[in-house]
């Protein structure tokens, strides 16, 4: 079999990048590990950048999201008994955030690319990539081969592409956090409008949603956690503990659907290529959610790569495919501060003493009154233009 984009992996990254490539007359092929009904279920983000709205929506994808998305104009910082605005309305005009599961998007995707005949394979085991420096090629399951010109690998964080590149030619940059997130859905009508971020001395919550009827929360955990040593009654009292800290707020509970675990962690790859193969998403660079950059992250990789196989396959230039990596890199590394400052500045840190607390008191208070402060905050949230970093 032969593509043109062999493509690892049927997250966001992946899906995406097949579909624009289609819209382009580039072929692709992609391989995916788990099942169809895996990937359309797996719960994971909820917050689409601007510019990933307007992707979605130049792409052709958005009109579910347009629909049945949430725009927000603003978030919340709650802590020290008192809730903070930070309107994005006010601070940068014209640019919002839309809350719309990352789950949704992949199935708006997934039904585009099958009804444009795409070529995605789920459940395809043994994934291998072969002959990354000139004529790559991938096999897969029991000895199926998928000769291509270059792969993508938009295989998340454990997938196989990174792990294919020689030991050495990779440099990596990480930061592990000493928290997790225990990440709930649950089916009650959300206790607020926007988001809520809170920092609390038991740690930090999440109060997010899904829907007028679906509410999403995260609660800091420690990083070994089980989910299952969290029954819902746990987990509706450490979140009333934590998000009742205002006068006036109750929150509503119901029936608990979804719960998992997700460590934190900062990763980077530099390059984010080898040879024919291109890394793009998770299997590239990895952020602490606190921001809800990831998904956004992936999506602008996918941009820039697109741009560069369609030069590729149009004139066979190779100028702006050598460059993804450094077109890529600069707005990854201000998603990677920005997710890191986020982070530290809303959790709590158990080796964080008296005088650590008040830093982050003072910084929250810096953030939440400081119109300066507080539009850094909000431009990154929402997202920077996608001209400026990359
Ligand atoms: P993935 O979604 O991980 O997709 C990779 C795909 O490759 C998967 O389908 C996997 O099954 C497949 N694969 C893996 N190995 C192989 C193999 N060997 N062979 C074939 N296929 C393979 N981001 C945001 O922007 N906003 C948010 O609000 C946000 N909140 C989050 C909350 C949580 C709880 C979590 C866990 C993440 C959150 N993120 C958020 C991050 C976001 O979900 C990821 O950054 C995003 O999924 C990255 O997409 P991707 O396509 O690169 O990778
Ligand atoms: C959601 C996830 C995030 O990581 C975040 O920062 C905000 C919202 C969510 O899943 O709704």
């Amino acid at each position: 079999m032969r593509t043109q984009v062999g493509i690892i992996g049927a997250g966001p990254a992946g899906l995406l990048l097949s579909h624009v490539l289609h819209l382009r007359g580039i072929s692709s092929v992609v391989l995916e590990r788990r099942s169809r009904d895996h990937v359309e279920r797996r719960v994971r983000a909820g917050v689409l950048e601007q510019g990933t709205v307007d992707t979605l929506i130049e792409a052709g994808v958005g009109d579910r999201m347009l629909r049945e998305g949430l725009p927000h104009h603003g978030i919340e910082l709650r802590y020290g008994g008192a809730g903070h605005r930070i309107a994005f309305d006010e601070l940068v005009p014209g640019r919002s955030i839309t809350v719309y599961g990352q789950q949704e998007v992949v199935k708006d995707l997934i039904e585009a690319r099958l009804a444009a005949g795409g070529d995605i394979r789920f459940d395809v085991e043994n994934v291998a990539l072969h002959s990354l420096e000139s004529q790559p090629y991938v096999t897969f399951g029991d000895g199926e081969r998928l000769d291509c010109d270059v792969i993508a690998g938009c295989d998340g964080f454990h997938g196989v592409s990174r792990p294919s590149v020689p030991e050495g030619v990779l440099r990596t940059f990480e930061r592990e956090y000493p928290f997790a997130w225990l990440g709930v859905l649950a089916e009650v009508t959300p206790s607020a409008e926007e988001l809520i971020y809170a920092r609390n001395e038991r740690g930090f919550a999440l109060h997010s949603m899904r829907s007028p009827t679906v509410s999403r929360f995260y609660l800091q955990v420690p990083p070994d956690v089980d989910a299952d040593d969290w029954p819902d009654e746990r987990i509706w009292d450490e979140l009333r503990a934590r998000l009742e800290t205002v006068p006036g707020f109750t929150l509503a509970t119901g029936p608990i659907i979804e719960k998992g675990v997700t460590p934190m962690r900062s990763f980077v790859v530099e390059p984010m290529q080898y040879g024919r193969l291109y890394l793009a998403g998770d299997a590239a660079h990895i952020v602490p959610p606190t921001g809800a950059k990831g998904l956004n992250l992936a999506v602008a990789d996918v941009r820039v790569l697109t741009e560069a196989l369609d030069a590729y396959f149009r004139d066979g230039s190779t100028a702006l495919l050598d460059g993804y990596s450094a077109a890529c890199l600069r707005r990854v590394w201000r998603a990677q501060h920005f997710s890191w400052w986020m982070t530290t500045l809303l959790h709590t840190f158990d080796e964080d003493d008296d005088y650590g607390r008040r830093l982050q008191l003072s910084h929250l208070d810096y953030v939440t009154s400081s119109e300066a402060a507080a539009t850094t905050l909000a431009e990154n949230y929402v997202g920077l233009p996608f001209d400026l970093t990359g």
